[in-house]
């Protein structure tokens, strides 16, 4: 068992340990004085792991109930919140209650939002069973869903108080999710651990998942600890994803998934990078073999002036300029402000 330390206003642990989900009703007692826990889970997920954490919470002595939601990102709204607040509304749910977000990125974010939002904030829990969700976005204390206008446009910070996460749960994980999450495992290594990224080129990740785990989840509470609204370093974890997010919007957010975006972004922003002198020679050509070996392509065809087009329309994208993310080799990464305008030119070299 690994456990990690997040030191926020309401300090807690994170815990990665395989098979813990059997087991997460004790656990979650430890840090709950709840009468009653609300799973919220979606329609994929539920089926296989739902019972073993309603059977474990009421062994714990927990009263449990359960929702749950269409999976997929196209739930991740209002509509779907405004069912969650009926359902912990209908349950009587009070403050002291306490809401378990069992799922990927989708469900961790909106039952984290109905959590913040519901009587003003009631304590949840993050159990991820996506790659995605167990390295990045349970951690961060992020919030929210998607509206018409754009994608994570409206939520809140808000902190679960323990996050559990089980990496047997990446056995039923599709393929094409599993990939997607190894495109930010590989952007740790990119950014700030050169022994995390080595560890990737000469071991099979999934050998060695929880020790992976634990790397990523470590420099994500560092950097967010750091950084806890938002405003500084955290730029950091977007290597890549400035030109991985056009890419994705380009492709209008279905062949194209988040981490294949941000891989191709991570090796053509490097090679771009290289030729003007600011990142050590050979380092993209690294980046790219490592993309390839955990099956992520490298490379996209699309006009240099689309895809700077389509990133100066980012709705993340402050004014004129966009924070760009270098790296000085593997495993240092820096910013660099760069002129919307000179932004196609810096892709196009
Ligand atoms: N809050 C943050 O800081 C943050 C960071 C990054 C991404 N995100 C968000 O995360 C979301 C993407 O996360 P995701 O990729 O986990 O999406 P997801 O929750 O939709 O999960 C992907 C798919 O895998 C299924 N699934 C999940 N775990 C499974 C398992 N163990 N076995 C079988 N099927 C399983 C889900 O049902 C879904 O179909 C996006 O909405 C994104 O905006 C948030
Ligand atoms: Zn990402």
């Amino acid at each position: 068992m690994k456990t990690l330390k997040v030191e926020t206003g309401r300090p807690y642990d994170i815990i990665i340990e395989k098979g813990i989900i059997e087991n997460c009703g004790e656990y979650i007692k430890k840090v709950s004085k709840a009468f009653k826990v609300a799973v919220i889970s979606d329609t994929n997920v539920f089926p296989i792991y739902g019972e073993k954490v309603i059977s474990s919470c009421k062994a714990a002595g927990f009263e449990t109930c359960c929702f749950t939601f269409e999976a997929g990102e196209h739930s991740k709204n209002l509509s779907t919140v405004s069912k969650m607040y009926d359902f912990l509304a209908e349950n009587h749910l009070t403050r002291k209650d306490l809401i378990v977000a069992l799922g990927g990125g989708v469900t961790g974010d909106m039952a984290g939002f109905a959590a913040a939002s519901y009587l003003r904030g009631i304590d949840f829990v993050q159990i991820p069973t996506s790659l995605l969700s167990q390295v990045d976005s349970s951690v961060g204390g992020k919030t929210g869903v998607d509206i018409s206008a754009g994608k994570n446009l409206v939520g809140a910070f808000w902190q679960p108080v323990l996050v559990l996460i089980d990496s047997s749960t990446l056995s039923t994980l599709p393929r094409y999710y599993v990939e997607d999450g190894m495109a930010e495992v590989i952007k740790y290594g990119c950014i700030k651990d050169k022994a995390l990224f080595e560890k990737l080129e000469n071991k099979n990740a999934m050998d060695v998942i929880d020790d992976i785990i634990y790397n990523c989840v470590s420099i994500k509470r560092d950097v967010v600890s750091r950084d806890e609204r938002d405003t500084g370093e955290r730029v950091l974890l977007n290597f890549g994803h400035t030109m991985g997010h056009a890419l994705e919007k380009l492709n209008n957010f279905s062949t194209l998934s988040h981490g294949q975006g941000v891989a191709i972004g991570m090796v053509m922003l490097t090679k771009s990078a290289e030729k003007a002198g600011l990142t050590q020679s050979g380092t993209a050509e690294r980046i790219e073999k490592l993309c390839k070996k955990y099956n992520l392509p490298t490379y996209s065809d699309l006009p240099k002036k689309d895809i700077a087009n389509a990133a100066s329309t980012d709705k993340k994208t402050s004014g004129k300029s966009v924070e760009l993310v270098l790296l000085k080799e593997i495993g240092e990464s820096y910013t660099k402000k760069t002129e919307l305008s000179e932004f196609e030119k810096f892709i196009s070299v």
